[in-house]
């Protein structure tokens, strides 16, 4: 019983390490370098125009990983393809 509930429990501490991306409040995101988003209690609001002009294939990313764009920050998310900070670069 013990060990059980201690399996448990380093399973719960698994999916939480590698929990999906939370967004901030207040950070402007863009998905798949076309939405605008924005972060409401850590889920994405975004805009839902189809962009066909967006050629690079931002969706087939490898979940849980992020890299640097200029002064941006883009995370590839479960379900959702890439997300970056929209923030102005200089
Ligand atoms: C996102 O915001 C920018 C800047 O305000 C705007 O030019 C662009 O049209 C918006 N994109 C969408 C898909 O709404």
């Amino acid at each position: 019983m013990k060990l059980q509930l201690l399996c448990f429990l380093v399973i719960l501490a698994v999916a939480a390490i590698s929990a999906e991306f939370v967004c901030e409040e207040h950070v402007p995101y863009k998905e798949n370098k076309c939405n605008n988003c924005s972060c409401h209690k850590g889920f994405l609001a975004c805009t839902l125009m189809a962009c066909p002009w967006v050629k690079e294939n931002t969706y087939d990313c490898e979940v849980g990983t992020n890299y640097a764009e200029n002064c941006n920050v883009c995370y590839c998310v479960k379900g959702m393809g890439t997300v970056c900070t929209n923030h102005h670069c200089n």
